[in-house]
């Protein structure tokens, strides 16, 4: 399956994503993990990025569109793959419809995660992050770390992502209103959208996510 997850910052997007991939076998790309990891390697795309992304701004489409592309173009994602992050705004999302046309396959569905902004604030006031691995996610309050400050999956040191401050909190769900909402309309009228609630434990959500992308006969 192919399939576009959106939702604003602290939906849960990376945290469904990991199950979601799992289940249904496909990778998961999430462009925010991509530059996070060329920063801490201190690679060009990493610096090009650094000062979007620090101030809560999305990083140009030229440096994220020919990554993403980069990614998908791997051997793990010849058959599908689950989008976390990307497409966020119209330009990236008609980059991608031609990306599809040209190798002769389609989106099977966007999954739009609802959550309403004052439990985003909360979700991402409490967010710690592995510095070894950014896709090992956790709450101070929802899914607390064994050891305060330590990853129980690798032992790695946990963070709070530097973007997570409340003033770059305000601008980037001011940015996925004005630039990133709108991909919901361009998709909804390709008949790919579908939305669900992402409050509620974490496992409720992901089987409502999988009820959701179920193909109906
Ligand atoms: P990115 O990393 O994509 O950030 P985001 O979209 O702002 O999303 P987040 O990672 O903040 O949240 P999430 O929805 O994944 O939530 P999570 O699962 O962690 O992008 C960062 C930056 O990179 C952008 O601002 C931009 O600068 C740049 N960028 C990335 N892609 C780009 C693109 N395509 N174009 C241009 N620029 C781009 O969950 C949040 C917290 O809630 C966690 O602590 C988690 O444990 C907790 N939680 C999750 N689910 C639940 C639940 N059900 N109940 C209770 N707690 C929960
Ligand atoms: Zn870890």
């Amino acid at each position: 399956m192919r399939i576009v997850l959106v939702g604003p910052p602290g939906a849960g997007k990376g945290t469904q994503a990991a199950y979601l991939a799992h289940n249904l076998s496909i990778p998961h790309i999430s462009t925010g993990d991509l530059f996070r990891a060329n920063m801490s390697q201190g690679t060009d795309l990493g610096k090009q990025a650094r000062a979007y992304i620090d101030a809560g701004q999305l990083v140009p489409d030229e440096v994220t569109i020919g990554m993403a592309k980069d990614r998908m173009s791997q051997p793990d994602a010849v058959n599908g793959f689950l989008l976390d992050g990307f497409p966020r705004n119209v330009g990236q999302a008609e980059a991608l419809d031609v990306m599809l046309k040209d190798e002769g396959v389609k989106l099977d569905a966007v999954l739009d995660l609802e959550v309403p902004e004052e439990e985003v604030v909360k979700r991402i006031a409490g967010r710690r992050v592995c510095r070894r691995d950014s896709a090992h996610v956790f709450h101070l309050s929802y899914s607390p770390p064994k050891t305060e400050g330590v990853c129980d999956a690798c032992g790695g040191e946990l963070y709070q992502r530097h973007d997570d401050s409340e003033e770059t909190v305000r601008t980037r769900l001011e940015v996925y209103h004005t630039q990133t909402e709108p991909i919901i309309d361009y998709y909804r009228a390709q008949g790919l959208v579908v939305t669900i609630s992402a409050l509620g434990e974490v496992a409720d959500v992901t089987a409502r996510a999988m009820a959701a992308l179920k193909p109906s006969d």
